[in-house]
């Protein structure tokens, strides 16, 4: 760790030193813009690129589209542009991976054509060959996407948006579209995208989820490529402050029944829990044609009006992954880690945007509520490097802990035992010598978990940022409170009691954060129980 900072000490020095000789000279030769380029580059790379989150190597990022798994790889798409650090002219970046941790960019699988850009959807492996792309015995792969017509939204048209589908017969790396596109033209709505689509096997059939404006349209198909409208849902449910996005439906067993529900995620910008963009989710039952609201779930809606994925600012446009086998059957799900409020103006400029860790998803019910909770996937604890576990420790204790922890690649257990705290506030701060400090902590008072990184470093690229703080309120009555922290350079996500509430935010240090501490005015409280996870990556 201090060799760490050290290195970037000296990197920051070249970089001024580079920056002042070219200043300097009025005519700056091509070679010194160069090397402050390159001593620029390197600065963000030592400070930002982060460990274990996916980023690409350069240039701009935003959903994650089209996940399948094949083969033991595991595929991420992305909408990507591929010419500037910030959006533009949408194609579909690739990644593959064979544990959803350690990604390897690919060339970029699908460019926009005279339909349009290529804005987000999804993958299916079409086993039965039921859409005839199929050659010699291999089953083709099947994307279906947006096509976005930028000369239809400048003219002020309403059916810009349409849905079209390409194959690959190489396992997802190279990409026909289908010489018959679009299959669903648009029926005059502005906002008419994102298609997520499963293989219904009890009714035989493909099924599209359809974000159109505020609400979610369901498409039913037997080939991929001729589509029925099927029903509408949500105009009236969840939270409408914002245009509805890339919905997700899926089928998933309640955790430790026999009982299967279906989850429809729809991701909503703005009007999100803390602001901006967010994820929502509904509970209930899909009989091929139509989703309706489980009646527990009804009336956790009254009283919330949303039920959100995640509650942090940095979470968007999730969906999960398909053909994951029957063997493995975990629903698993990756993020967007950024919010539109900001995202082209993070203070990264080779690339922009990372995706969270990959989550399983698990939906857990009680008497009252249908909780769908998210966990980092296993495959992470494979890269654990050094464990450290204490229990029933003093606050004072935790410095002497961490002092050679690295803390931007890694994972905090913590656990309190809820009666023995007072109406305090318990603050964890994570913090460099210079002053970022970025806390998160559980008010007692209120009741509520928060994450504020207004000192966490460089805020003021956008107001937008870090205008308040983020707050999730807490259950009453619960006896511990255990929560699970996993930090990277540049970003925190975190999993209360299981996953049953996540927060997931950014944070931009000017020095890597590598001190911890935990303080409350309360001096008496003990951590009942505390492991730091350390990873290796390489
Ligand atoms: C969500 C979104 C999608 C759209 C894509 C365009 O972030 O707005 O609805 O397909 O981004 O890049």
């Amino acid at each position: 760790m201090k060799n760490k900072l050290y290195n970037y000490l000296l990197l920051i020095s070249l970089g001024i030193f580079l920056v002042n000789i070219t200043a300097c000279k009025e005519n700056k030769s091509k070679k010194q813009e160069d090397a402050v380029v390159v001593s620029e580059t390197s600065l963000e790379e030592e400070l930002y690129r982060p460990n274990f989150h996916f980023t690409p190597e350069a240039n701009w990022m935003n959903d994650p589209n089209g996940m399948f798994y094949l083969n033991g790889k595991y595929h991420l798409y992305f909408q990507y542009y591929p010419e500037s650090n910030v959006w533009g002219p949408m194609h579909w970046g690739h990644a593959i991976s064979d544990d959803m941790i350690n990604w390897k960019e690919q060339p970029i699988a699908l460019y926009p054509d005279d339909l349009g850009l290529i804005f987000s959807g999804s993958i299916v492996v079409d086993t039965n060959n039921t859409s005839g792309f199929g050659e010699n015995g291999i089953a083709p792969v099947v994307a279906i996407f947006t096509h976005h017509n930028m000369q239809g939204e400048k003219d002020g048209k309403l059916d810009f948006q349409t849905q079209s589908i390409a194959y690959s017969l190489d396992e997802g790396f190279t990409w026909t579209k289908y010489s018959n596109n679009p299959v669903i033209s648009n029926p005059g709505i502005k906002d008419f995208r994102d298609p997520k689509v499963i293989w219904d096997d009890k009714n035989k059939k493909w099924i599209m989820s359809l974000a159109a404006g505020n609400k979610i349209m369901f498409y039913s198909s037997t080939n991929l490529k001729e589509w029925n409208f099927e029903s509408d849902f949500g105009e009236n449910l969840g939270q409408h402050g914002g245009l509805w996005e890339c919905p997700d439906l899926f089928p998933i067993k309640v955790d430790g029944s026999d009982e299967t529900k279906w989850v429809l995620i729809v991701s909503i910008n703005p009007a999100g829990p803390n602001g901006g963009s967010a994820t929502q989710y509904f509970i209930g039952d899909f009989n091929g044609k139509s989703f309706e609201l489980d009646k527990k779930f009804s009336k956790q809606l009254n009283e919330d009006n949303a039920v959100w994925l995640d509650y942090g600012r940095d979470n968007y446009a999730g969906v999960t992954w398909s053909n994951i086998p029957e063997t493995d059957g975990r629903k698993l799900f990756i993020g967007w880690m950024s919010n539109w409020e900001y995202a082209r103006d993070v203070p990264t400029f080779k690339w922009r945007s990372t995706m969270t860790i990959a989550r399983e998803l698990k939906l857990k019910s009680n008497k009252d509520k249908f909780i769908l909770h998210s966990l980092p996937v296993d495959e992470l604890n494979s890269y654990s490097n050094k464990t450290i576990k204490k229990d029933k420790i003093e606050s004072s204790d935790i410095k002497k802990l961490l002092n050679d922890s690295d803390l931007d690649m890694a994972k905090l257990n913590l656990e309190f035992e809820l009666n023995d705290l007072k109406e305090e506030t318990y603050n964890i701060s994570f913090y460099n010598k210079e002053g970022d400090t970025l806390i998160i902590g559980l008010n007692n008072l209120d009741n509520k978990f928060f994450i504020n990184r207004q000192k966490s470093g460089k805020v003021d690229f956008s107001e937008k940022f870090a205008p308040n703080t983020s707050t999730v309120s807490m259950q009453k009555g619960m006896k511990s409170l255990k929560f699970q922290i996993l930090l990277d350079k540049t970003s925190i996500e975190i999993f209360l009691n299981d996953g049953e509430i996540v927060m997931t935010e950014l944070f931009f240090p000017n020095y890597p954060l590598e001190l911890f501490s935990i303080t409350s005015k309360d001096k008496t409280f003990k951590i009942e129980n505390l492991q730091i996870q350390e990873f290796k990556f390489n």
